[in-house]
């Protein structure tokens, strides 16, 4: 077992510690199996007691918040640095990880250990992260008992109470809006770009940082492309993550019940970012070994199908698809000579 079930134990004391009648330790039950949780019962952090737990929940927070400034390229001690980039954990998991379609940290901990198809193998909560650090971060893992990697899992932990164990929630990713039946158009994008993106994320996606001088305060709006960015192993660089994310989340403050970007400007104005230049991961080409299971916006080979890799990247998907459904039938069909 990894981090996730010490933090669970650490939380369980500290509840019993805290006694029954803890804001954070009240709520609903859990809801039965298969249903989706759409009432997210999350305890305030300002409520937990300024006992060890509670401090390292906040410390957690923190790391989350200002990611940059705790683990960051530019931080003093060069031991510390984990991030590759200067970006925040929160500018993509937004509210803290607890806005809905917001990429939402609200089941992580209850969602893992689990299998990822990526690596082919059981990844802790710890090892999750992680792959954030490798990917969204352009960085490098932390230990599993590093304090800042310690921290993020007791708060996560504090985001799952009150969610059992492989549960769904609703408001889960970035969502989900309809797709599109021709290609996903950067050109088109770039003029979208203009006019709803750059005032915030700079005319080259270069955001805005809090400080010219010291990098280790971060940035007041995130860069979108280029060196500081995520690399495009991460889960934003697909297409699906990321014109999602602005459909639901775009303009920063729009939320998934009032978005400002139609689905098709969405779709463009993604293909626009997505077509940026970003650090490159070493090493892609062995993720996902079962290729059928890759998802079919990945914007690296190999791919299972014969489709080509423009079309992996910007669509449309629904004949990717199809043939992948076909593939993996066919595959089923197949007997396994190795079963008796
Ligand atoms: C550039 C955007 C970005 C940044 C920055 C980022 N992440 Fe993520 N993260 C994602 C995406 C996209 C996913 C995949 C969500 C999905 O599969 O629906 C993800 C997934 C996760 C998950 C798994 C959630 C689950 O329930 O399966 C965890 C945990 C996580 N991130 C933690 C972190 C932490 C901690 C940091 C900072 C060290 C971080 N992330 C930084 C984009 C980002
Ligand atoms: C009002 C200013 C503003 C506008 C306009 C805006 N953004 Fe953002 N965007 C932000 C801020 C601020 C964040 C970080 C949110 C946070 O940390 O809470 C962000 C985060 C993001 C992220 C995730 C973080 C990252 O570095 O990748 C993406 C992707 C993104 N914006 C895309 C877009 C796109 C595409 C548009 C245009 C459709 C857009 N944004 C318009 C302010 C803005």
């Amino acid at each position: 077992m990894g981090g996730g079930s010490f933090v669970r134990a650490v939380v369980i004391a500290a509840g019993l510690i805290a006694g029954a009648g803890a804001a954070w330790a009240q709520g609903a039950p859990p809801a039965a199996t298969g249903e989706r949780i759409t009432e997210w019962d999350i305890p305030q952090i300002s409520t937990l007691p300024d006992d060890e737990f509670g401090r390292l929940v906040r410390f957690g927070r923190s790391v989350l918040e200002a990611t940059y400034a705790h683990v960051g390229p530019a931080v003093a001690d060069p031991a510390m640095r984990f991030a590759g980039n200067n970006l925040a954990c929160a500018n993509c998991h937004l509210n803290d990880g607890r806005k809905k379609f917001g990429l939402p940290l609200v089941a992580a901990d209850a969602d893992y250990p689990a299998y990822s198809a990526r690596t082919a193998r059981d990844l802790t909560l710890a090892d999750r992260v992680n792959q954030c650090m490798i990917r969204s971060m352009n960085g490098r893992p932390m230990p599993a008992d590093a304090r800042p990697m310690l921290a993020l899992l007791a708060y996560l932990t504090v985001l799952s109470t009150h969610i059992p164990e492989d549960a769904k929630i609703s408001g889960a990713g970035a969502g989900q809006m309809p797709e599109l039946d021709r290609a996903a158009d950067p050109v088109r994008g770039a003029g979208i770009f203009r006019a709803q993106c750059a005032d915030c994320h700079g005319v080259s996606g270069e955001g805005v940082r809090r400080n010219g001088a010291d990098a280790a305060l971060g940035y007041g709006v995130p860069p979108l492309w280029g060196a500081d960015s995520f690399n495009d192993g991460a889960g934003m660089s697909r297409l699906m993550t990321l014109a999602n994310f602005a459909h639901n989340n775009m303009p920063n403050g729009t939320d998934w019940l009032m978005p400002q970007l139609s689905p098709p400007d969405a779709w463009d104005v993604a293909a626009f970012v997505e077509s940026q230049s970003r650090p490159a991961l070493a090493g892609l080409e062995r993720d996902f070994p079962d290729l059928l299971r890759k998802p079919i916006d990945a914007p690296y080979g190999p791919y299972a199908d014969g489709f080509s890799a423009a079309q992996h990247k910007y669509g449309p998907y629904a004949p990717i698809r199809a043939e992948i459904a076909r593939l993996k039938a066919e595959k089923s069909s197949v007997p396994n000579p190795n079963l008796k």
